[in-house]
């Protein structure tokens, strides 16, 4: 998809659709409509009618005949001006693309309203919204549903030159991003067939290649020789053999923020086996390592001023004769032990190991990332992920980058009275808490092989895989986290 930003005026653009944004207050909409005649010599009936009065989310498509071709326009609404957002901009683009696709337009230009403020955020947030509302998981289908043509160029457009130079520079940025989710978004949906431990460590090293960072990746033998007991024990019943990928941008002189992603590529459950149904969606447990791997692969591409480095557990959680049993307790890296309760709280045990292994990086930060916990579905759905740390400013530097890239974090607390609830009679932590707060013990878990810093956990349980389509997000894994850490990362001092 070819993403532009060009100076243009409503009347010369000669793309196949052509998107203009309409506020809803009336006397702001009767304006709009009014320089939209002018300028396009047609009256508009919908409008005389009210059969479009600019609420947001609404859409219609006129038919304007011009010298040679019939010029489509999509006109979107963009609700009372009032209530205007960031997020409002994203859903509008997106409403405009996918009207564009079903119109079979090759190429969409869509005009920035001359009251936006924030200029270099709105085109940001329409190409955005646009782009990321395209996005469909079809590799594997032989005959697409969309028959050529598709939509291929989206070209954000202004009518003052003034600003050409920010808005290129708004739509190469977003543009990155965007591909950076689309990467996490593949890498999530692709079937465990195909994205097992070894392949989705290639999938790292490969955008690593591309982007300009590095990537080391261990074997088994390297993860026993490094003591990583969680990882090699939730791996040792899949024929596959686990990977251990440590990311590496920046300059070295800066204590690096480190991010952690939960790279099981498919979750069974183990011997404490999931019920079959919606058991398919597990091959996205690998959510947190897709983020990790977009956010570098963005970071890189943008060559964003920090120093990062990424670590990823990867292994794949089956049921066989040499699977780790319940009972079975695991040495972690750090010499700390821990009993496996349930082999379905796997994810906990391999982020252990990497985060005891962080320490030695000395990090200013340590945010990690994982669809951890079911519970975390129940209490936030799929509009914020979990948050849990030691740290109230970099929690409160994660809020914002979420309610401005919309990947939303909600903290939940990780008061003392939840830690016994992970006690063990045999080892130093027990894997499960029972029946109540599971997110907060399962983060509590965690919080026992973190190092002396600072430290989030983000449990993207209910983000990362989505039951249904949204605005710009399909059915399946929406790719989040990549947004949110670039962002929070082009914001780190
Ligand atoms: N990967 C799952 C968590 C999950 C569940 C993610 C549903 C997305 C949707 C995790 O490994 C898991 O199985 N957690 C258990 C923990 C329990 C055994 C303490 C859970 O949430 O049921
Ligand atoms: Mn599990
Ligand atoms: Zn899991």
């Amino acid at each position: 998809m070819k993403l532009a930003f060009e100076k243009s005026s409503l009347n010369a653009n000669t793309a196949d659709a052509i998107a203009v944004f309409l506020h809803g207050d009336k006397s702001l909409f009767s304006s709009e409509i009014v320089a939209l005649v002018r300028q396009l010599g047609v009256r508009i009936p919908a409008a005389d009618r009210g059969d479009f009065t600019g609420k947001e989310g609404e859409s219609m498509v006129l038919y304007v005949p011009h010298a040679r071709q019939t010029r489509r326009y999509v006109l979107v609404g963009l609700g009372e001006r009032k209530k205007l957002s960031l997020e409002r901009y994203r859903r509008s683009g997106a409403v405009a693309a996918k009207c564009a696709r079903s119109l079979k337009a090759e190429s969409l230009a869509m005009f920035v309203p001359l009251v936006a403020t924030e200029f270099q955020s709105v085109v940001s947030a329409l190409a955005e919204g646009a782009f990321l509302a395209l996005y469909k998981f079809d590799k594997y289908i032989s005959k697409k549903s969309d028959s050529p043509p598709n939509l291929q160029t989206i070209t954000v457009c202004a009518e003052s030159s003034a600003r050409v130079k920010q808005g290129i520079q708004a739509v190469r940025w977003t543009k990155t991003i965007c591909e950076a989710t689309y990467l996490a978004r593949e890498l999530a949906n692709a079937p465990g067939n195909e994205i097992y431990p070894q392949t989705l460590a290639e999938a790292a090293k490969l955008s690593a290649e591309r982007c300009g960072y590095t990537a080391k990746i261990l074997d088994e033998r390297e993860i026993k020789e490094a003591g990583m007991g969680g990882v090699l024990g939730v791996s040792q019943g899949s024929v596959h053999p686990p990977r251990f990928v440590i990311l590496e941008y920046g300059k070295k002189q800066k204590r690096p923020v480190v991010l952690v992603g939960k790279g099981v590529t498919f979750d069974t459950g183990g011997i404490s086996i999931k019920p079959s149904a919606g058991m398919a969606e597990m091959k996205m447990d690998m959510s947190g390592a897709a983020a990790v791997i977009g956010a570098f692969d963005a970071v890189a591409r943008l060559k964003l001023p920090v120093h990062i480095v990424g670590l990823i557990p990867i292994v794949e959680n089956m049921p066989s004769g040499s699977s780790i049993r319940p009972g079975d307790i695991i040495r972690h890296h750090n010499g700390k032990t821990s009993e496996v309760d349930n082999t379905d709280a796997e994810g906990r045990l391999i982020l252990a190991d990497a985060l005891a292994f962080a320490e030695k990086f000395k990090p200013a930060a340590v945010i990690d990332l994982a669809t951890l916990t079911g519970a975390c579905v129940v209490a936030l759905g799929h509009h914020a992920s979990g948050m849990l740390g030691n740290d109230a400013s970099l929690m409160t530097k994660l809020k914002r980058a979420g309610e401005s890239t919309y990947e939303r974090v909600w903290q939940l607390p990780l008061y003392d009275e939840y830690e016994k609830l992970i006690k063990s009679d045999v080892a130093d932590v027990k894997n499960v808490g029972g029946r109540w707060a599971g997110t907060i013990t399962a983060a509590w878990f965690l919080k026992k092989f973190i190092g002396s810093y600072k430290w989030v956990h983000l449990d993207i349980a209910g983000t990362a895989m989505l039951e249904e389509d949204g605005d710009y997000t399909q059915k399946g894994a929406s790719g989040v986290g990549v947004r949110l850490l670039t962002e929070f990362l082009r914001r780190w001092k």
